[in-house]
């Protein structure tokens, strides 16, 4: 009987986050992308599990769409012991407590819930918001993750670590003043959404036609039409800012505007080989779903 550890990640920090707590766990835990399981496939997972987690980045104090999905997808499991992560830049006030309204019909107990700071994902030209690829500024935020989820590890595992705070508050973002700050950006935060959610585009003038934002797109809204050399989009992006990230051309566009390189690179994951494990996560025949 092994743990399992469900995740989304768009650009790799909850997939590193996951895969940290994983680490601490008894047994041989299960960690998998929803990418790449269906909802019967990770119900029997569950059944299976002593122990089951979820974990997702935070947008604006909320889920993104696939978590959401996989969530409302999955079938009864009352009483099993669950927990929920979630990675964010900065804040979400109750980020975990947010998956309780997709988890409430499974029966499955929450009985632990932490937030992890990452770096931020979000290097997106038009909004100008600081994040980094250097390894020496990723590192002490990436220690910090790590010795948190050792913590959370030990108490999934019934050994209390050091921490009071998290005896006495096994749940983080489940009080009421979390619930109230994170309503306090969640609401205006979806009220606005749908109008900048979709306006990822492809630069032709840049683009190699490599596909890899077709590879990588989890919510296959970019394809590639040979016959009109254009990337068609449908409608369902989300931006978890995966294709704009990890372009090697630096070709996708977010409000019309490419990455300026005078920035560096676009935001490249928490560690070397990030690339390589999302377009495991998403790659063909292990994909889940395209809308
Ligand atoms: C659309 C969007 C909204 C975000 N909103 C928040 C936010 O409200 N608060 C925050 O601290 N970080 C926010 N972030 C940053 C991510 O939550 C953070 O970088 C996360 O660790 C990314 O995880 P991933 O690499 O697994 O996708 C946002 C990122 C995106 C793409």
């Amino acid at each position: 009987m092994n743990p399992v550890v469900f995740y989304f990640s768009g650009t790799g920090n909850t997939r590193y986050v996951a895969r940290s707590i994983a680490a601490g766990l008894v047994g041989t835990p299960d960690v998998r992308s929803i990418e790449s399981v269906t909802a019967e496939e990770a119900d029997a997972l569950i059944d299976a599990a002593p122990i089951v987690g979820f974990g997702y980045p935070i947008y604006g104090s909320d889920l993104p769409q696939p978590m959401k999905d996989f969530l409302s997808a999955l079938g009864p499991h009352p009483g099993k012991t669950a927990f929920v992560f979630c990675t964010q830049w900065m804040f979400s006030g109750d980020g975990a407590r947010a998956a309780t309204r997709y988890l409430h019909r499974t029966g499955l107990r929450i009985r632990f819930a932490e937030h992890f700071r990452m770096p931020d994902d979000v290097s997106v030209t038009a909004l100008r918001l600081p994040y980094t690829n250097d390894p020496a500024r990723l590192r002490p935020v990436l220690a910090r993750a790590d010795r948190r989820a050792a913590g959370f590890a030990a108490h999934l595992r019934g050994t209390p670590d050091s921490s009071l705070l998290r005896l006495l508050h096994p749940r983080r973002g489940f009080n009421p003043f979390s619930r109230f700050l994170g309503g306090f950006q969640r609401v205006p935060f979806r009220a606005t959404y749908e109008r900048w959610r979709d306006d990822i585009a492809v630069d032709l003038g840049r683009c190699t036609r490599c596909g890899l934002c077709v590879r990588l797109c989890p919510s296959g809204n970019l394809a590639y039409d040979a016959a009109a050399d254009a990337f068609p989009t449908h409608g369902t992006c989300f931006l978890c800012l995966r294709c704009y990230d990890f372009c090697p051309a630096s070709a996708v566009t977010y409000m019309k505007r490419p990455h300026d390189p005078r920035r560096g690179e676009p935001y490249r994951g928490p560690v070397p080989g990030t690339l390589s494990g999302l377009l495991d996560d998403a790659a063909p025949g292990k994909r889940r779903q395209t809308p």
